[in-house]
This record gives structure tokens, C-alpha cells and sequence, in this order.
């Protein structure tokens, strides 16, 4: 914007106000937030810092008598953004930041930006053009890993909470805040892109990655004509929409898929799975669809990450097992092998799907804890636990699947990790 100009002068009015006095009449959540950077802004984040949510009407009538409205409630707004944060950053950096309503959604949490941030390292890149920056979760992991950063997104409030992140974790020096539409900026400067489309439409989640904002298809040029990229997409992706000359790696964490990379300028064709914490990456080799064979005394539930990437052929391998079912991916073996990319049960009993059997089977062993888990079954796990009432002091695990096509449970328990 030009600074000069009657909407940056009216703007900067409005800061002033909102900080230095009473009512402010119109509402500008550029300015509200600007607003929060002054003095009275960050001693009001202090106020509020640890506020509950059944004390904010209070405080906030509290402090309204002395601050303006707007800047004490951009203040409660921010304070409950940190504490939403606490889970994707840590509590440590959460409680410094700035987030909006979307940005905290679509931000990449930090564990995944750190170790992209690595793998970028590893590959020799050491500045990289973040397109579709948002808050900068991205910019804050590269930043922190040593690389100069452009970050570039096209909502001036954004940018200027990525600028005010930066700044907070003492990145400023590192991170390049531009406020710009990414198709219009030249990276050719840059070892590598990174874009991160948004994903969410008017109406929720979007699917069609031509749909996303830009659109894959724009991505994937970018990424073609730079270095080294990476594109981050959504986990459900088709296998088919993956460009044949991209490495596609699904990564999760602490059990949950979190997302879906494309890299450019590693490996063509590579498929892979990452676990973290770790990071543990299961490489896919281009095996055939597992044999189906006879349930075993083990059964292994494959990471998300490894089922999204179809890598179930991969782990069936590394413990010696099969599939229960063609179309399902739960593996089954007859000895265990411990494994990062699988959670290993063993099998007590394997019954034809009936709620009165489990009931009955479960009051014999005095199950009270029952974890449900379940593929190819469309019975819903709580409606289950309501109708067979566990109870007593052992707990279990069932699974409600297909073996060979017919709906069957199967019950056990977790081998634990030490054996
Ligand atoms: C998924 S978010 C990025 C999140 C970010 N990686 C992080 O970890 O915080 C996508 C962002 O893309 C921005 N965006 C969408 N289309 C854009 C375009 N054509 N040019 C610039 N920014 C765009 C949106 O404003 C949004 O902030």
C-alpha cells in the first residue's frame, strides 16, 4: 500500500486511536492488529494471557473501562488463538505468536515444518521462496534451519501477523515478508519453492487440487521451473494426480497423517512414508498387492501414512505376513516383528461378526476397556461399545473387519513394545 495514501492515513489514524484512547467507530482488522503491536496492545496481551473462557466477559468489561473496546477484544481473540496453538507449536512459542482464525487452521504444525525444513537442508538449499506463506509455520521451521526465506501471501493481514511471528521468535533477519499474489513472483533467485496451497473454499475443505488456490497444476509448473520444490497437498490425493517426475511422501505424526508432499529434484517416482516423531521413512519398492492368507496370531495395523501411500505390500514383507482381506489393510502373520511402521496385536479369538457373541466372549474374560478399531465395517465403534456394555477390571482390543469378504471380529491386545 502506498504510504501516502488516504486508506494508509485513515489506517494509521485508527492505530492511533485504538491505541491511545477511547471509541473507535469503524472496524479494520489490519489496523485492530497493528494496534496490538503498540505498547497498549502487548500490555493488554499480558492481561489477558492466562484468561479462562468463563472469566473473559469479566475481564474484558474489566479492561474495556480503561482500553478500547476493539483493541481488548483483538486482545481475547489473540489470547485464545495461543492457547489453541499450544498443540501445533508448543506452548513456548504459541504464547509469543500471532495467529488469525484461518491461519492458526492452515498452518503447518512444527514438528512436520522442522523436518521439511531438515530435508531441504539436507538437499543444500539454503533460501527458499515460500509461496502461500500464511502465518508462516513453514517460514518459522526453514528460518530456524538456517535458510533465508521469502514468504510471500496475498492477504495483507496475514502477511503482516507472519511478519509480527517472525519478529516475535527473533527471525526477522531471516524472513522476507511480501505481500503479493504468488503467480506474480519471480523465485528464479532462490535454490528452492515451497508452496502450500490453501485448501478450504467458502464451504469447507477442498478436494479437487485443481481447485486449490493456486491451483495444483500452477504448483507444479512453479516447481518444475525451480531448483528444488516441494508442494504440499492433501493426504487423500489420487495416486493418479501425482506428476510423474515428483517423489510423493506421506508423512504423519505420532499415529495421525497430517499431510502429502511432492518433491521435485530428489527422486522421481519415489513413494514414501514418514513417520515422526523419528523420522522413520518407509520407502516404497514397487512390490505387488500382498497374497491373502489365513488370519495368523498377529495382526498389524499399518501406520496412516503407510496406507496412504500404499505401502501395506512393503511392511507385509518386512514382518512375513499377508492381507486378511484383498481389499483391506490390516497385515497378519504368525510370528511378531517388530517394526516403526506398524502397530503389532496378537489374537485371542476370531468370531463371525455378532454383537451377542462379542457380549458374551467379553463378560467371560471381564473386559471393561474396549478399544474398537475397525475397516470394512460400517458399525460405529461407541454404538458398539453402548450395546455390549463392557465391564470388569481386563481390557482388549476388537476388530471389526473382513477375512476373505466375511464381516468378522477378531480380539486381542497390543504386543507391548519391550518383548
Ligand atoms: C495453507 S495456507 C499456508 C500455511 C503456511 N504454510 C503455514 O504453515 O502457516 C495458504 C495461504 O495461501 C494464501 N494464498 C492463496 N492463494 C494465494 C495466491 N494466489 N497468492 C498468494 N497467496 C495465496 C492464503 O492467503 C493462505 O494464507
Amino acid at each position: 500500500m502506498n504510504r501516502t495514501s488516504p486508506r494508509h492515513r485513515h489506517r494509521a489514524r485508527t492505530i492511533h486511536r485504538l491505541a491511545h484512547n477511547g471509541a473507535v467507530d469503524d472496524h479494520d482488522p489490519l489496523a485492530s492488529f497493528a494496534a496490538l503491536l503498540t505498547e497498549r496492545g502487548r500490555f493488554l496481551l499480558d492481561e489477558v494471557r492466562e484468561v479462562e473462557p468463563a472469566q473473559e466477559l469479566a475481564v474484558a468489561t474489566r479492561l474495556r473501562r480503561e482500553h478500547p473496546a476493539e483493541l481488548v477484544s483483538a486482545a481475547i481473540a489473540q489470547a485464545r488463538w495461543r492457547q489453541r496453538a499450544v498443540g501445533k507449536f508448543g506452548s513456548a512459542d504459541a504464547g509469543r505468536m500471532f495467529f488469525t482464525a484461518n491461519g492458526i487452521e492452515q498452518a503447518t504444525r512444527a514438528t512436520v515444518a522442522a523436518y521439511r525444513a531438515e530435508r531441504f537442508t539436507e538437499l543444500g538449499v539454503r533460501s527458499v521462496a515460500d509461496l502461500c506463506c500464511g502465518i508462516g509455520g513453514d517460514a518459522i521451521a526453514l528460518a530456524r534451519a538456517g535458510v533465508r526465506v521469502l514468504a510471500v501471501d496475498r492477504d495483507p493481514l496475514t502477511c503482516a501477523v507472519a511478519r509480527a511471528n517472525a519478529d516475535a521468535l527473533g527471525l526477522g533477519d531471516l524472513i522476507d515478508v511480501r505481500e503479493a499474489d504468488v503467480t506474480a513472483v519471480d523465485t528464479s533467485s532462490y535454490d528452492a519453492v515451497f508452496v502450500d496451497p490453501a485448501r478450504r473454499g467458502g464451504r469447507g475443505r477442498v478436494f479437487d487440487p485443481e481447485a486449490y488456490s493456486p491451483p495444483l497444476s500452477w504448483a507444479v509448473e512453479a516447481a518444475l521451473k525451480a531448483p528444488r520444490a516441494a508442494l504440499k497437498i492433501a493426504p487423500g490425493i489420487p495416486h493418479e494426480a501425482i506428476p510423474g517426475d515428483a517423489e510423493a511422501e506421506w508423512v504423519s505424526d505420532s499415529g495421525d497423517v497430517k499431510e502429502a508432499v511432492l518433491w521435485f529434484g530428489t527422486e522421481p517416482g519415489l513413494v514414501r512414508a514418514t513417520l515422526l516423531p523419528g523420522p522413520r521413512s518407509l520407502r516404497g519398492r514397487g512390490l505387488p498387492d500382498p497374497q491373502v492368507r489365513p488370519p495368523g496370531r498377529y495382526l498389524y495395523e499399518p501406520d496412516g501414512a503407510v496406507i496412504r501411500a500404499h505401502l501395506v505390500a512393503e511392511v507385509a514383507e518386512e514382518v512375513g505376513g499377508g492381507l486378511l482381506d484383498e481389499t483391506i489393510a490390516y497385515v497378519t502373520a504368525d510370528a511378531v516383528t517388530p517394526t516403526p511402521y506398524a502397530t503389532a496385536y496378537e489374537i485371542t479369538d476370531q468370531l463371525p461378526f455378532s454383537l451377542k457373541k462379542l457380549k458374551a466372549l467379553l463378560r467371560e474374560r471381564e473386559v471393561g476397556t474396549l478399544t474398537v478399531k475397525k475397516r470394512g465395517s460400517a458399525v460405529e465403534p461407541e454404538e458398539l461399545r453402548r450395546k455390549v456394555k463392557p465391564r470388569g477390571p481386563n481390557s482388549a482390543t476388537v476388530f471389526l473387519t473382513r477375512v476373505r469378504g466375511a464381516p468378522t471380529m477378531l480380539i486381542g491386545h497390543p504386543v507391548s513394545s519391550d518383548r
